[in-house]
């Protein structure tokens, strides 16, 4: 059976935004896709794909933007590692979440899909909403969470428990209903999104499509989401989504501890060597660290290869190859690029001395 929408018993396919250029994440993003930014020493992209496999999803096609696109495919690959198949898609433009929509339509057909914004984290994954979805045929399905910023994002108004109005970025939001980067359309989502004008931004707004399907008569269903749920597009939401992550973590070792001390769960990853150093939990080592007369502590994701050599680290992000070493006082709140390296000089004269990447920010005591 089929409805006026087209959904029917078709796969359900995925569908994953990692264009964009990232702009509130430089420099890291200069060199590096905010995608691949790991949270808990895992790209941010992993965990959307591994929801989607969790929800039965075997088909996904991932957007990608020209400038980051290759790294995208040699992270995620043909989608083997997660156990479905993925399919690149690439974006001439990052002309707005809708344009995307459009630009996926020879890949999507008619099937009905989960849109999942790559830089989002969702705690409770989309298993329940990928059910109500098939149990409940509405033509979309929206996730929507109380903030306290609702004018930084899409805000819904409800009204007997159905969308009637959404609105993109509105200066005096009607309500604190903030639309999470997670969406799900049946094929009726491809005419609204061809129907739409660009917005003040200059975007196709994926938020202005669903206020069409709303407008047309069809039935979008609001689902609150339960648990938390981060767009990591700055660094305090990538420092916020790190620490939700790791308060999940499980300890395990599989490390060299010598004469070090490991307090409350952390994850001490292959080939890591822990010498003459403290940790507290939750935090995690990556493989081949090496942590020599150290402190690590709390909501640290210490990447691989990384060294931290008399310094102590603290609520901080540090990619894979960068170093932190001979600090005097404790780094906290950071976020340190792949093969960044932070330490003394024993030359003289003795200054500050720097070699700063653009858009970087340091702070000194
Ligand atoms: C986009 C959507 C917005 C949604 C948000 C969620 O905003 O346009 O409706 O609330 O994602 O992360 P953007 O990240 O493009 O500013």
């Amino acid at each position: 059976m089929a409805t006026a929408a087209g959904s029917s018993d078709a796969a359900v396919k995925g569908l994953i935004l990692s264009g964009g250029t990232g702009t509130r994440l430089r420099p890291i993003t200069h060199t590096s896709a905010k995608q691949l930014v790991p949270v808990a020493n895992k790209p941010v992209l992993f965990y959307g794909i591994e929801a989607m496999a969790a929800a039965g999803i075997e088909e996904i096609g991932i957007i990608i933007a020209p400038e980051t696109g290759a790294e995208i495919r040699a992270a995620a690959g043909d989608g083997a590692q997660f156990g479905l198949r993925i399919e690149y898609i690439e974006q001439e433009a990052p002309l707005g979440l809708a344009h995307a929509v459009l630009t996926a339509e020879p890949y999507l057909g008619d099937s009905p899909f989960v849109m999942y914004l790559g830089d989002n984290l969702l705690q409770g994954g989309i298993v329940d909403l990928v059910d109500a979805f098939r149990e409940h045929r509405p033509d979309a399905l929206i996730l929507l969470t109380p903030v306290s910023d609702p004018q930084n994002y899409g805000v819904a108004e409800l009204r007997d428990g159905a969308v009637v109005r959404l609105t993109e970025k509105p200066p005096e939001p009607a309500t604190d209903l903030a639309l999470v980067g997670v969406y799900m359309f049946t094929s009726a989502i491809h005419d609204a999104a061809r129907a739409i004008s660009p917005s003040n931004r200059g975007e196709l707004e994926i938020t202005d499509a669903i206020q069409h399907v709303v407008d047309a008569g069809l039935r979008v269903e609001p689902h609150i989401v339960r648990g938390w749920w981060k767009d990591t597009g700055r660094l305090d939401d990538m420092l916020a989504a790190n620490r939700l992550v790791l308060d999940t973590i499980e300890g395990r070792l599989e490390g060299e501890l010598i004469d070090s001390l490991l307090d409350g769960r952390i994850v001490v990853e292959t080939g890591a060597v822990l010498e003459r150093s403290t940790v507290r939990g939750p935090a995690i080592i990556g493989a081949h660290a090496h942590v020599t007369d150290a402190y690590i502590g709390p909501y640290t994701a210490v990447g691989e290869r990384c060294v931290v050599r008399k310094a102590e680290v603290e609520h901080s992000i540090l990619l894979a190859g960068s170093s932190v070493s001979d600090l005097n006082g404790r780094m906290e709140s950071s976020l340190l690029g792949r093969d960044a390296s932070i330490g003394r000089s024993p030359r003289q004269p003795r200054a500050f001395r720097f070699m700063v990447g653009d858009n970087s920010e340091i702070w000194i005591l």
